[in-house]
């Protein structure tokens, strides 16, 4: 695994923080932190779907692509640290140890359609979707290395994206399967917005966007673009009618 770092601060950096008044940068910092225990879960969804997909089939690059994907997460964890660290000048402590509960849908206790719905919904949902967030906030970042930051996290969140849809498109997802995750999309949408509102609730204004934190609504409205204009369209090339 290769650890993420920032860049050098620049002059430019220096002036942006030095603009802002330290309880701002606190603010923001504090954020940036709290993200740190979110890609931990992530890291941690990723584990517990490699070893489904090792005990009920998937291809390869599928498994290779999720492994990435849960050291990636490790790596994107010390970078929020490490950016919060930049932005408020204080040293954080790695997230505690913290239980992740994944769905098991109804009547599914294992298998390969529990398998296929644990991918979807993380890979072709939440890293889809955050691949047009990030996009989105790069564009609206004016801090130097928050922006260097995002564009780091966007770099990987491009092959976990693709580990959801190889899976999908691959011989372990039948035409029976993809019936019954058609089915369920609509709800792994509702599940996949709810958590992501949740996890952007402590930014309620526009004003944190320059330091790479969209507010909780435009997160919500880039949110809903990636599910209309990729998500939704890539299920249908795949073979999937969902009904929204
Ligand atoms: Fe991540
Ligand atoms: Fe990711």
């Amino acid at each position: 695994m290769v650890k993420k770092l920032l860049v050098q601060a620049t002059a430019d950096e220096d002036r942006f923080l030095q603009s802002h008044a330290d309880s701002v940068r606190q603010s923001v910092a504090d954020i940036w932190a709290m993200r740190a225990g979110l890609e931990l879960s992530v890291s941690a969804g990723y584990a517990i779907i490699i070893r489904e997909l090792l005990e009920t089939g998937a291809e390869k690059p599928v498994l290779e692509l999720c492994c990435e994907a849960a050291a990636d997460e490790i790596g994107h964890a010390q970078l929020c640290l490490d950016l919060a660290e930049r932005i408020d000048g204080r040293k954080r402590a790695w997230p505690a140890p913290a239980s992740l509960h994944v769905p098991n849908y109804a009547g599914l206790a294992s298998g390969s359609l529990l398998t296929a719905l644990h991918l979807v919904a993380m890979s072709c949902l939440n890293e889809t979707i955050a691949c047009v967030r990030l996009l989105e906030a790069i564009a609206l970042a004016q801090c130097p290395s928050a922006k260097h930051a995002l564009q780091l996290i966007l770099s990987d969140e491009i092959g976990h994206a693709r580990s959801g849809w190889a899976h999908l498109a691959s011989r372990h997802v039948t035409a029976a399967m993809k019936l019954q995750i058609a089915a369920r999309v609509p709800d792994l949408i509702d599940a996949s917005m709810t958590s992501l509102i949740e996890e952007n609730a402590s930014i309620p204004t526009e004003e944190f966007a320059i330091w790479g934190l969209p507010s909780v609504d435009i997160a919500r409205a880039h949110a809903q673009k990636a599910v209309s204009e990729i998500v939704i369209p890539g299920f249908e090339r795949l073979g999937l009618a969902v009904q929204t």
